[in-house]
């Protein structure tokens, strides 16, 4: 029998100090996040200052801790995957330093993987039959890419975000309409009391490319919106502003994407990142997959948010294929995918 491939996998790219045991790419024996959600809520958004301080403070920890879970030890690992970008650069040194030096002082091989590899990885982990070739949305609060994932660490962007990512919309929104840090949840969860068609905001097309996105636009037109109604002395609908915002986001997504399916021939189609968790998008891609008759795929909530198991998945092909990082590793902030 083939020896099982234990994989350590560490995340630390912006607000989340996470660390997973995955045993042969799919299988994750243990999935540790630590958020550090609350105390950015206070700022308003991500001090990368005080992410950086606070990984340090936790990484020991959660690593430990992720080892426990999966009843294993270092001994048993064969190989420690860690995202080294793209993402926030004091938050990724911090994960890269202790995988390296883990790696150093335990003899196990490491290797540097993409963020944005492991929110699409994220997929393998709950659909076991999932192999590419297939599309993949990527909407996260950094990113939004529209991706053909052509094989196994093989991919090409078709689409992605002109200026805002998708997340950061769903934040500046929230923010705007009073709902606070961080928005998209909050959005969907407020959303479920508005009605999405009360306001009709834009959904931006973007002149060059039927795949690419744009979402300072429509930003602009909330925060417009929100404007007259003060002007007017008008209380607006926290509800009404937040579910119709949430509906152009998700028209324009589900648009653009089955646009790409279409043109493409995909027979597949997944989700993944931060708001592949919104309730909402999630539905409008069931019901457009049904139709465009594709299967859809979508990773739980938990593993579309940053977490570390996606990145011992993403890690665990990247190891297959003999990929093994230097010491000489460093964070990549703005790392491509292709
Ligand atoms: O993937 P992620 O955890 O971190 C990045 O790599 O950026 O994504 C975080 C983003 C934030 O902008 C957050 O507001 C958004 O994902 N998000 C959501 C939901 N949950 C998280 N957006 C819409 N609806 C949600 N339920
Ligand atoms: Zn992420």
């Amino acid at each position: 029998m083939e020896k099982e491939i234990l994989i350590l996998a560490i995340e630390s790219s912006c607000d989340e100090t996470a660390a997973a045991v995955v045993r042969d790419g799919r299988e994750v024996l243990s999935n540790i996040i630590y958020s550090q959600i609350e105390l950015h809520t206070l700022y308003g958004g991500v001090v990368p200052e005080i992410a950086s301080r606070k990984h340090i403070e936790k990484m020991n920890q959660v690593v430990q801790a992720a080892l426990d879970q999966a009843g294993v030890t270092l001994q048993d690992i064969l190989a420690i995957a860690v995202t080294y970008g793209p993402g926030l650069v004091g938050p990724l040194l911090i994960g890269v330093s202790f995988a390296k030096a883990l790696g150093f002082a335990a003899g196990i091989p490491f290797l540097g993987v993409h963020h944005i590899e492991g929110h699409i990885s994220a997929n393998y982990i709950e659909h076991r039959e999932l192999e590419p070739p297939f599309a993949c949305l990527v909407a996260s609060g950094g990113h939004s890419h529209l991706v053909a994932v052509k094989d196994y660490g093989e991919y090409e962007v078709i689409g992605r975000t002109r200026d805002d990512a998708a997340g950061e919309a769903f934040d500046k929104v929230a923010r705007a309409i009073g709902l606070g840090y961080p928005g998209g949840p909050k959005i969907d969860q407020v959303s479920k009391q508005g009605n999405p068609d009360a306001i009709h905001f834009p959904r931006a097309k973007v002149e060059e490319s039927v795949y690419d996105f744009s979402f300072s636009g429509l930003k602009s037109a909330v925060l417009n919106y929100l404007n007259s109604c003060q002007m007017k002395g008008e209380e607006f609908s926290q509800a009404d502003v937040a579910a119709s915002f949430q509906k152009a986001v998700v028209d324009v997504l589900v648009e653009h994407s089955m646009a790409a399916v279409r043109e493409y021939g995909f027979t597949k189609f997944a989700i993944a990142g931060g708001v592949a968790s919104n309730s909402s998008l999630r539905a409008a891609f069931a019901e457009a997959c049904k139709k465009e008759k594709i299967a859809f795929y979508h990773p739980s909530p938990i593993l579309c948010t940053d977490n570390a198991a996606m990145i011992g998945t993403a890690g665990y092909y990247e190891y297959r294929k003999g990929v093994r990082s230097g010491y000489d590793l460093n964070a990549a902030p703005n790392l491509r995918l292709e």
